[in-house]
């Protein structure tokens, strides 16, 4: 039996890593047909160790608390926080800075485990705006950075995590702490009662059985916010940083805003396809997003290996619940009217006439954002193997 075998899972996942903890993700043909929301069954998970078990009558006396640099220390259970703030729904996408990770372990081991491009899901959460509870505690002159600790105990002490206070406190970031995702409450991987959601931001900043927030005037001091999610020096050896600590320490490493990233779904990495009596296109299609808030502007596909590239169509689901306007969601208010920001994934599809497809090889897409930040041609290497954004490249065949 594993620490956490009282939660219920879907056989459809893929593990990636042993037994426990549970990490896994879809099938990416399974997540792409899941459509915009992905439901919480193929939502992929990140857990660094055992899931904490909150029993349904203990959930209402959940607690945390809001301390350090504020005037105003809260402890609020959920109840509490429930009954005293608003609370907003709106559609945000999760990824896991590890996405696509599999593609640098191929060029050289990392070290971490192998996502494929599935680390990535959508969800309508609900819940409270972030900044609404921290202008009740109300941070004094000094305070800059939101620290966040969640209930799971790991080898290295309690997960946690800091992002800087002046984000949290911009209504355009859209910073939140949920309770419910796609209108039921939290599965406990995705952080059963209480989760923080930080959207345009790697997923590692999101922290899950939310316990305590601290304000600070420096950068968490947390295990997990300084031996994971960074981007070290490509130079940077597995026993380089295993030797030299100080790597770790260089806040200028921390990620916080994802890279723009994009996938294709349809084909699939290494599928034959049967172009006789097929019709006279091929749909190429998959998902793409950006980062810090930032849209994506374009897709393109390439079949002769960057040589040529051809534009895709971009369907932005997210804006259909922006144009719906404010209404009731979820015994919340559907609140994207004051966010100009895009945080949710878009899929796009391109038809590539059969034709031309039949002699391809391989099939390429790199995404821009509004920012004209483009998917890189090569591959950056570093050590945890994270932010993965070169051009993404399927292989495919004939059947003659
Ligand atoms: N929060 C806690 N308390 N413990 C964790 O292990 N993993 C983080 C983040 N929050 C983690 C956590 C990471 S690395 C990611 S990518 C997201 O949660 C994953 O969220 P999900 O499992 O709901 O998809």
């Amino acid at each position: 039996k594993t620490p956490d075998h009282h939660v219920p899972r879907d056989p459809r996942l893929i593990r990636l890593t042993g037994v426990h903890p549970f990490n896994v993700e879809a099938p990416l043909s399974d997540l792409y047909n899941e459509g915009f929301l992905t439901s919480p069954e193929l939502f992929y998970v990140r857990n660094h160790g055992a899931v904490p078990e909150v029993k349904d009558e203990d959930i209402p006396d959940w607690e945390f608390t809001v301390e350090g640099l504020v005037e105003n220390p809260l402890k609020l259970t959920l109840r509490e926080l429930l009954a005293e703030y608003d609370q907003i729904t709106c559609p945000i996408t999760l990824v896991c800075a590890g996405n696509r990770r599999k593609e640098q372990n191929q060029v050289r081991k990392t070290k971490g485990f192998s996502w494929g491009a599935a680390g990535v899901s959508t969800a309508l959460f609900t819940g409270v705006v972030m900044a609404d509870v921290l202008k009740r505690a109300k941070p004094t002159k000094r305070a800059r950075y939101v620290c966040m600790e969640g209930a799971d105990k790991l080898p290295n002490g309690y997960y946690g995590t800091s992002v800087k206070l002046n984000w949290v406190m911009d209504p355009e970031r859209g910073m939140m702490l949920a309770h419910m995702m796609n209108g039921e409450m939290l599965r406990p991987d995705h952080g059963k009662p209480l989760r923080v959601v930080i959207p345009g931001q790697i997923g590692g900043r999101s922290v899950k059985w939310l316990k305590k927030i601290t304000i600070t005037d420096v950068p968490s001091d947390n295990w997990y916010h300084i031996y994971d999610n960074r981007v070290l020096p490509t130079s940077v050896s597995p026993e380089e940083s295993a030797n030299n600590p100080a790597w770790w320490r260089d806040e200028r490493y921390a990620i916080y805003d994802l890279s723009t990233n994009s996938a294709i779904a349809y084909p699939a990495h290494e599928e034959q396809l049967c172009v006789v009596g097929a019709p006279e296109n091929y749909r190429v299609k998959g998902y793409a997003y950006g980062g810090g808030g930032r849209r994506v502007t374009r897709v393109e596909v390439s079949i002769d290996k960057g040589k040529t590239w051809r534009l895709g169509k971009i369907d932005y689901a997210e804006d259909r619940y922006r144009e719906a306007g404010e209404h009731q969601l979820f015994g919340a208010t559907l609140d994207m009217t004051w966010r100009e920001s895009s945080f949710c994934w878009c899929f796009w599809n391109i038809d590539v006439p059969v034709a031309e497809l039949k002699d391809a090889k391989d099939i390429l897409v790199r995404a821009m954002d509004e920012s004209m930040n483009v998917q890189p041609r090569d591959m950056y290497w570093s050590v945890l193997g994270m932010m993965n954004n070169p051009w993404y490249r399927i292989t495919i065949s004939h059947e003659n």
